[in-house]
C-alpha cells in the first residue's frame, strides 16, 4: 500500500513513519510543509500525483491553538482550505482521503463524553477553522474520512510531555491547570489506526467515511498529567519539577479550551477493533524517547 502524507515533523507524521518502517507492505511517501503546503493547491497536486498513492492521509495543520485568535485567515488557509482543495483533488483522482481533527471542534460544555454524532461548538479559533476544514472535506468528499484525535503525545516533535521536561529543565515549578480532562492519545496508536483506515479505504470499504474519534479511553485531568510526566522523568533519572495546580480561569490563554476533551472511541473500537497503549506504558516509552533525544 502506497500511502501520500502531507507532514514529515510533526507527531503523527512521524509516528505513521515509525510503522513504515516496521512493515513493508507500506510504502510511505512524505512532504513537508515546505514541499507541499495547505496554502498552496498546485504544491499538494504535485506531490500526490508524483507519489502515485492508494490512498492520501493529511496529517498537516496549523496547530497553534492561541496564535490562531490572532492569525485566524492563516488558521483557516492551512486547517479548512488547504483541506478542501486537497479533497477535491483526492476525489478528482479516484484516491481514497483520510483527514484529521481534534476535540477542540466542541467547546466542552457537555458533561459526559462526546460521540460522532454529537453537534460540534467549537470556542476558539482553532477549533473553528478545524471545524470547517472537517465540513469542508464532508462537502467536497463525501467518501472521505476525517479522525478526530485529542491531547496527543509521543517521543516525536513537541508535545505536552516534552515541554513539561523541557520547562522542568528551567523552572522551579510547573504551573498546570487542574480542570481540563482529556483522552491522552499515543500518537504511534494514532498512526497504526490511520494504517487501518486506510487499508480498509484501499479495499473498499464504504464505512470507513465521515467522522471516526481515535482516541484512548482514558481520562486524565491535565496537573494530574503532568505530576505523572514529572514522576516518570524523576524515576528515569531526568528532570523534575513539583507540580502547582490551578484553574483554567486564572491561567488567562488567549484561546479557550475544552474543560471536558472526552470523546467516545466506540465507533473506532467496534468498526477497528483496536488496543490503545495504557496511559502509564505510553508514558514510560514517551519519556524514555525525550530523554534518550535530550
Ligand atoms: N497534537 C495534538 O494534541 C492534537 C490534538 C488534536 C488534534 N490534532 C490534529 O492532529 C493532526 C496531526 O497533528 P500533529 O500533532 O501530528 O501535528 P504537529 O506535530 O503539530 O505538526 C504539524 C504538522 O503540520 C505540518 N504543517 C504545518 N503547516 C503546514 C502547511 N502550511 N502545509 C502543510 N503541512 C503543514 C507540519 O509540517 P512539517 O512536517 O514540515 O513540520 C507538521 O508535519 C492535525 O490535524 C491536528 O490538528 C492534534
Amino acid at each position: 500500500m502506497r500511502i501520500a502524507c502531507i507532514g514529515r515533523n510533526g507527531q503523527t507524521a512521524q509516528a505513521l513513519a515509525a510503522v513504515a518502517a516496521r512493515d513493508a507492505s507500506i510504502t510511505l511517501i512524505q512532504a513537508s510543509g515546505a514541499e507541499a503546503d495547505l496554502r498552496d493547491a498546485a504544491s499538494l497536486a504535485r506531490f500526490v500525483d508524483a507519489a502515485r498513492p492508494d490512498v492520501v492521509v493529511n496529517t498537516g495543520a496549523y496547530n497553534f491553538v492561541d496564535r490562531a485568535e490572532t492569525e485566524t485567515e492563516l488558521a483557516f488557509a492551512i486547517n479548512a482550505e488547504g483541506p478542501r482543495v486537497l479533497a477535491r483533488h483526492c476525489r478528482t483522482s479516484g484516491l481514497p482521503f483520510i483527514h484529521m481533527s481534534t476535540d477542540c471542534v466542541f467547546s466542552g460544555d457537555k458533561a459526559g463524553l462526546y460521540s460522532e454524532d454529537d453537534a460540534p461548538d467549537p470556542a476558539s479559533a482553532y477549533g473553528r477553522s478545524k471545524l470547517a476544514g472537517e465540513q469542508a472535506v464532508a462537502d467536497e468528499y463525501p467518501e472521505a474520512m476525517t479522525a478526530r484525535v485529542a491531547w496527543v503525545f509521543s517521543e516525536y516533535a513537541e508535545n505536552f510531555v516534552t515541554k513539561m521536561i523541557s520547562f522542568a529543565r528551567t523552572q522551579p515549578v510547573l504551573r498546570v491547570v487542574n480542570d481540563q480532562v482529556g483522552p491522552p492519545t499515543y500518537a504511534p496508536d494514532i498512526a497504526a489506526a490511520l494504517i487501518r483506515i486506510a487499508r480498509e479505504k484501499v479495499a473498499g470499504a464504504p464505512q470507513f467515511s465521515g467522522l471516526m474519534h481515535i482516541v484512548s479511553a482514558d481520562a486524565v485531568v491535565r496537573s494530574d498529567m503532568a505530576v505523572a510526566i514529572m514522576d516518570e522523568s524523576r524515576r528515569q533519572g531526568g528532570p523534575f519539577a513539583p507540580v502547582e495546580p490551578l484553574t483554567t480561569a486564572s491561567f488567562s490563554a488567549p484561546a479557550k479550551r475544552p474543560l471536558n476533551a472526552r470523546l467516545s472511541n466506540a465507533k473506532a473500537v467496534a468498526r477497528l477493533g483496536l488496543a490503545f497503549t495504557p496511559f502509564t506504558e505510553a508514558l514510560k516509552r514517551t519519556v524514555a524517547g525525550v530523554l534518550a533525544r535530550g
